[in-house]
């Protein structure tokens, strides 16, 4: 079931915005349709504000206090100050970290996201494949909202009404509308004002997801409203963040059992990959696109080369038809299954893939950042299956999508700079 509401999603966000890049894979027994899914998750945790210790009080000699009854106390200067300017406003630059949550095996991630005065928490999809940030509304009476975390826009004081509608659609026809509104919304410390869509009405499809909505990290020409600024926008804008960037590290469950997963905001933690980031020039904004200058297997040209996407909404990686066959042809025993009335066409590899130490290797700014084979076997197609999913798949001709397939062996910068970039490195485990 989460299966249906996955590939849902995923297909939701890119649809919705021109492209219809697949996105989710093929889950458990059943073959699935290769949909777009778009549910990337990160958790916003609270975090004490990033200010202000206590005074230091070193053994030696302390000067004369002059008024006996002066008791600095900062936070409550600073409490003051930030109702007095608004929170969101008065910002130190910052950094950000938002543990993720790794859904069966690698299938998704999501984290805490803070909204409102005081804070309704929400599970979303972290996606750098979509832009909206929305989440059900107390007020959606639907099955698909049932069982998730809604939004009660009356318990917060920092609620402010919008007025316009809003609506998205995916891929398999699944669909979330409502309204917009905005509050503060928070994601690991970093806090700005920003505009939501409050989901009134979610096809049932989103019943079973486990997350509880989305959290859009791509750029605001693909918001469902135009004229939407994103979280990086006024994060940037409010100057609350160190840097401009969007760190992510989402794990495997083959290399550490999928823990420690995070979207590191304002920073890059270098202690996550080896050697240098390479940067690539996003060659246009609305998803996180850039070049991709070839494929390898082994080390080895294999001639295949289109623009794509960097997209945390998506599990797999998702290449052209022709560019998949290629790829496929170097893995004996890999099987294209052809389109029926009920699944559209995908390859399997056979499940000893596992234990492979072979590589599919991606070029991007002059450097191959390499998916172990180990990783292509995705997936059994069903219990005690010899035949696995593979994490590779065809079908997508215009826009390759780097997936979850990629990301969980390369660490990624999402840079929102005046040029914004995508450094990659080797993740190290
Ligand atoms: C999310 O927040 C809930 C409390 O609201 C907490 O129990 C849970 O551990 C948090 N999850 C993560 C991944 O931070
Ligand atoms: C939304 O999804 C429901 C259920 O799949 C469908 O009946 C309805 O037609 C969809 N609405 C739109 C606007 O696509
Ligand atoms: C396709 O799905 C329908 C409805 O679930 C089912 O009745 C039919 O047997 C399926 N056809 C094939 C070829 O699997």
């Amino acid at each position: 079931m989460k299966i249906t509401a996955l590939v849902s999603l995923v297909a939701a966000v890119l649809i919705t915005t021109q492209a219809s890049p697949l996105r989710v894979p093929p889950r458990h027994g059943h073959p699935l349709p290769l949909a777009p899914r778009s549910n990337a998750v990160a958790e916003a945790v609270d975090q004490p504000s990033p200010v202000l210790k206590n005074p230091p009080r070193h053994g030696h000699a302390v000067p004369l206090e002059r008024n006996p009854n002066y008791r600095p106390n900062i936070k409550a200067h600073i409490a003051k100050m930030n109702s007095r300017y608004g929170n969101g406003k008065l910002h130190a630059r910052s950094t950000g970290r938002v543990p993720v949550v790794n859904v069966e095996h690698d299938l998704e991630y999501y984290g805490n996201v803070s909204v409102g005065s005081p804070a309704q928490v929400f599970k979303l999809n972290f996606d750098t494949g979509s832009a909206d940030i929305w989440f059900p509304s107390s007020t959606c009476k639907s099955t698909g909202c049932k069982k998730h975390t809604r939004f009660n826009s009356a318990q917060s004081s920092t609620f402010k009404k919008d007025g316009r509608s809003w609506k998205i659609k995916y891929g398999d026809e699944s669909n979330a509308s409502g309204i917009l509104g905005s509050d503060i919304v928070n994601v690991g410390g970093i806090s700005v004002r920003q505009t939501v869509g409050l989901a009134t009405y979610e096809s049932e499809q989103f019943g079973s997801s486990p997350e509880d909505g989305l959290f859009g990290l791509g750029f605001n020409t693909i918001e469902s409203v135009s004229g939407v600024e994103t979280f990086l926008d006024n994060a940037i804008a409010a100057s609350a963040l160190t840097q401009p960037v969007v760190s992510v590290f989402l794990p495997s469950f083959r290399r550490n059992g999928g823990e420690g997963g995070e979207y590191l905001f304002g920073a890059i933690d270098s202690s996550k990959y080896t050697g240098e980031l390479t940067y690539i020039d996003v060659s246009k904004r609305g998803y996180w696109q850039i070049p991709m200058d070839d494929i390898t297997f082994n080390g080895q040209s294999i001639g295949q080369a289109s623009e794509g996407i960097v997209d945390t909404g998506t599990t797999l990686v998702i290449i052209g038809t022709a560019a998949a066959e290629a790829v496929h042809n170097n893995i004996p025993g890999a099987v294209f299954r052809p389109e029926t009335i009920n699944e559209s066409a995908y390859w399997t590899v056979p499940c000893t893939l596992k234990t492979s130490t072979d590589n599919v290797g991606f070029t991007l700014g002059g450097k191959t950042f390499d998916v172990p084979l180990a990783d292509v076997a995705y997936e059994a197609l069903n219990d005690g299956s010899k035949d696995c999913y593979s994490g590779i798949q065809g079908g997508q001709d215009n826009l390759w999508i780097l997936g979850d397939v990629f990301i969980k062996n390369n660490y990624c910068v999402f840079d929102q700079g005046a040029a914004p970039r995508i450094g990659i490195a080797p993740l190290k485990y």
